[in-house]
């Protein structure tokens, strides 16, 4: 690209197919809102200038575009009167005297970096008034119609509501997506009128007015219609989730990636992978989750902004902030809740909940445990159904277990407490104090075994004849 370039992004209108309170451009799609995946597109192309046309519910979409983009300029369009009044609001806000202006929508989040910059490329060496990217459809209906002259030179673009029959048949459309120059764009809009079955200012009558004022007019035929698709409902929205993600697999595929079955692989557009990575089937990966080489995830696992080391075995897993070291050994059915953090070559077992808890390099919690609020050294072993009680029904509370510990099944830790390096703890133990490095600390009373119990208090009961066969006393 040569000539400076602005964006403009409309993202005024509506949504009511959508049936939502929340406004359609901020609906979210593989891990981001769709107008987050046409800003990250935009981002691409290195801009000068972004604006976004901001209308309906201008109050949530105004700073989620912010948000996303510090510095793109909102221009607010109190009534939307017609994309072609878009623009013009979008230049009153932020006037652009040369350079190329690329007019696109907030709804469109399969468009991608390469098509905006062809499209922008292909006008900027044409030297043209306006240049459309179109795509061929098989089903043309609500969008507007390419209209070429019998040497296929672009001639307009008509509303389905303005068209006649012949034009309704044509399957080019208009995307809505143009690379305009600055200055015939500023005078076009201007001259825009309402004079049609909408009533509406429509930014493709700028296409009829260069034509007629004999300036160069073309069109990009998009390669991927889906690029150009918006999600008007939310039967388009699961459709072009689908394809974006589909996308999204293939790619990382192609990076070296095993997917067992793309078709129950869901990968965020945000997430990190490596090659030789394996994902089994029914794995979600969300936000920023990031997983190193060798790492096998599944069947059946949901990682949202979660860390996964190298060589790391995941099965079943549901985890949210979490950071899982190389080597670590996780499932099946574990729940790793925020500031969980695994050590390499760990062990977070079955039916396990873990939250803000820190486990050492070899250390592990194979079954049946809650640990929350905790620290746990290296190579120390926690037995199975442990819990640890951080909350006293005001405040949480840390419990720290110390390095190569031994802890018993069914023990009880009521935080704070903390237990020593090389320390070890007794079947069934509550502990409510410290226990010192390389102590055992036991809790249970001593065993009381009453002879004959079964037949007196049970008798007449399988029990009871089960001890008689067995000859008790
Ligand atoms: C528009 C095009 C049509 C094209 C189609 C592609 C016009 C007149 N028609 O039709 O040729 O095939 O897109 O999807 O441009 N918007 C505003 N302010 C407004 C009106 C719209 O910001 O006053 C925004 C909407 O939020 C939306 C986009 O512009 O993101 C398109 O508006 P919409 O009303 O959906 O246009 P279409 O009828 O689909
Ligand atoms: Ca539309």
């Amino acid at each position: 690209m040569t000539n400076e370039l602005t964006v403009v992004v409309l993202a005024a209108g509506g949504g009511t197919r959508m049936r939502s309170r929340t406004p359609k451009v901020l609906h979210p799609v593989a891990g981001r809102s769709m107008i987050g995946h046409v800003l990250a597109a935009v981002r691409g192309l290195g801009p000068a200038r972004v604006v976004t046309v901001v209308g309906h519910q201008r109050e949530v979409v105004g700073p989620h575009v912010s948000s996303l983009m510090e510095d793109a300029v909102l221009a607010v369009q109190e009534e939307q009167l017609g994309t072609g009044h878009a623009v013009a609001v979008a230049l009153s806000a932020s006037p652009v005297a040369s350079g190329t202006v690329l007019v696109a929508y907030g709804d469109t989040p399969l468009l991608q970096t390469s098509t905006l910059a062809a499209l922008v490329a292909a006008h900027e060496a044409a030297d043209r008034a306006v240049t459309v990217l179109t795509g061929i459809v098989s089903s043309p209906e609500g969008y507007g119609r390419v209209v070429r002259s019998a040497t296929g030179s672009v001639e307009a673009i008509v509303e389905e509501k303005d068209a006649t029959p012949e034009q309704r048949a044509i399957t080019e459309v208009n995307s809505g997506i143009y690379a305009f120059s600055a200055p015939f764009l500023a005078e076009a809009v201007a001259r825009i009128g309402n004079g049609n079955a909408s009533g509406e200012y429509y930014l493709t009558d700028a296409v009829g007015l260069a034509v007629a004022d004999g300036l160069a007019v073309g069109a990009v035929v998009v390669e991927d219609s889906a690029e150009i698709e918006g999600a008007n409902d939310r039967v388009q929205l699961a459709a072009l989730g689908r394809l974006l993600n589909a996308r999204i697999v293939e790619s990382w595929m192609r990076e070296g990636v095993t997917v067992v079955d793309p078709l129950t692989t869901w990968i965020d557009a945000d997430v990190e992978l490596t090659a030789d990575v394996t994902l089994l089937p029914g794995v979600q990966l969300h936000g920023a989750t990031k997983v190193d080489a060798d790492a096998v995830i599944g069947p059946d696992s949901t990682l949202t902004d979660t860390e996964v080391g190298a060589g790391a075995h995941l099965v079943r897993v549901h985890a949210n902030l979490a950071v899982i070291g190389a080597g670590a050994d996780v499932g099946p059915f574990s729940y790793l809740r925020p500031g969980t953090v695994l050590g390499a070559g760990g062990k977070i077992g079955g039916f396990v909940e873990t939250k803000n808890a820190v486990i050492g390099d070899r250390a592990k919690v194979p079954h049946l445990s809650y640990v929350g609020d905790a620290e746990i050294g290296e190579g120390t072993n926690i037995g199975a159904g442990t819990i640890f009680a951080n909350y006293d029904g005001i405040a949480k509370h840390r419990t720290t277990v110390g390095r190569h510990a031994r802890t018993g099944s069914n023990n009880t830790f009521v935080a704070p407490v903390s237990i020593g390096d090389g320390a070890s703890t007794g079947g069934g133990a509550v502990v409510r104090e410290d226990v010192p490095a390389g102590a055992l600390a036991v809790s249970a009373g001593p065993l009381r075994i009453i002879e004959g119990w079964a037949r007196a208090k049970r008798p007449g009961t399988a029990q009871a004849d089960a001890a008689d066969a067995a000859g008790d006393q």
